[in-house]
């Protein structure tokens, strides 16, 4: 029930152990001025402070104001703790230029490479209306009416400079992003988050998650890319499968998580083990195979996603899934090879389909009281 720190070099919500909850939303930004814009990105700052720390949204309160006025604060989360809340911003391709190709801000110089939209994968079945946005805000929290509350209070701040674009409830982590954590597991009944990137690798974040000095534009240093892909699971199907198939798939073992050939969870894959018949044992369009480091240049990524249920899709299925969210320096060199290589072969796909796509440049984190969201952008 604890508090998370909200200053820092980073932004929280991005190697705090992966809370238990997500509440996903993306805005895009209604006003044209630049100075709106960076009040907003101002008062919503002092919002989050007091949101993570357990206090209502503004300094007045959910009861104690005028009872002529509307109150700062819409009260849902009143005698709740903290509950873990992060609350974690980045900025789309789309606030450097909109879709007229209009520099709205006066920032369009200061977009990152980095930054670039990312290209279609095979098998891609995008809805751009559940997808991108000027604007993104990630809110984890082991409960989820302290994440939804945040959430709908800084959209409530927000009115009249930017609107909803999208949003997205995840109800179950399927990452760890600390050792300290058990892995958690997908709604494919696996371990998920094994072999991710975890807090404690302090020098694998600097070489595969925070943006370096010289990386690209200076406001970025210290901040990081986000990547989400809405992946719809075909659970049903999956269900129908074997354990020895859905085992081939993944590449480890449904029970332990151990790669396949391995005795326990953390054991090393050994991509080039044979078996008697003389097949890979890790298989050749397995998951893990083609997620693998060695297989995409040494890219690696920190996942922090969520389990989703939206209810059913009239078919007579869940309309479940991941929520996939992955963290890290250059998607260019990350993100996308990874995505190359599993979108052209992984035996996986037949049970997925990816139908919403968001990037967002995450910002360093606030550092001081009177510091902003994105400051050094403006
Ligand atoms: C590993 C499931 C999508 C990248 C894994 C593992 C599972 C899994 C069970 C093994 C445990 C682990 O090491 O975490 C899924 C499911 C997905 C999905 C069910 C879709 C619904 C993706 C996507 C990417 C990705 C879209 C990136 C483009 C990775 C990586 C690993 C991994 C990098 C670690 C590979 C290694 O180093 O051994 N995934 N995954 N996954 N996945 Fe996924």
């Amino acid at each position: 029930g604890g508090a998370v720190a909200f200053l820092g070099e980073h932004q929280a919500g991005i190697t705090t152990p992966a809370q238990d909850r997500l509440h996903f939303v993306a805005f895009d930004v209604t006003t044209d001025k630049r100075a709106d814009l960076v009040d907003l990105l101002r008062e919503w700052t002092l919002a989050a402070a007091r949101l993570t720390a357990g206090h209502d949204a503004g300094p007045v309160g959910a009861v104690n104001g005028s009872p002529e006025a509307p109150p700062d604060d819409t009260g849902e989360a009143l005698g709740l703790p903290p509950s873990g809340l992060t609350l974690t911003v980045g900025f789309g391709p789309t606030l450097f230029r909109d879709a007229g190709g209009r520099d709205r801000f006066g920032i369009a110089d200061r977009k990152p490479a980095a930054l670039a939209d990312l290209p279609h994968f095979r098998g891609d079945a995008l809805d751009p209306a559940t997808g991108g946005g000027d604007i993104c805000v990630q809110a984890c929290a082991h409960d989820p009416q302290v994440a939804v509350h945040a959430i709908r209070n800084l959209a409530r701040i927000g009115f009249g400079a930017v609107s909803m674009r999208w949003s997205q409830l995840g109800f179950g982590r399927t990452s760890s992003t600390s050792r300290a954590q058990a892995t958690p597991r997908n709604l494919f009944g696996f371990k998920d988050g094994t072999a991710n990137l975890k807090a404690e690798d302090t020098a694998a974040l600097r070489q595969h998650l925070w943006v370096q000095a010289g990386d690209g534009p200076a406001w970025m240093t210290g901040g990081t890319y986000l990547v989400t892909r809405k992946i719809r699971m075909m659970i049903e199907t999956w269900d129908r499968t074997s354990l020895a198939e859905q085992e081939a798939i993944v590449g480890r073992t449904k029970g332990t998580g151990a790669p396949l050939g391995k005795r326990g969870e953390f054991d090393e894959l050994n991509l080039a083990a044979t078996g008697a018949d003389g097949k890979q044992v890790i298989p050749a369009d397995s998951h893990v195979r083609l997620a693998h480091p060695d297989t995409n240049g040494g890219a690696r990524l920190l996942r922090r996603g969520y389990n989703f249920v939206d209810g059913s899709d009239g078919l007579g299925r869940l309309g479940a899934g991941l929520f996939f969210m992955a963290y890290q320096r250059d998607p260019r060199r990350q993100f996308v090879p990874i995505q190359t290589s599993l979108a052209r072969n992984d035996a996986m796909n037949e049970y997925l389909r990816h139908v919403s796509s968001g990037l967002y440049a995450c910002p360093p984190g606030v550092r001081t009281a009177d510091d902003f969201w994105g400051r050094a952008l403006f």
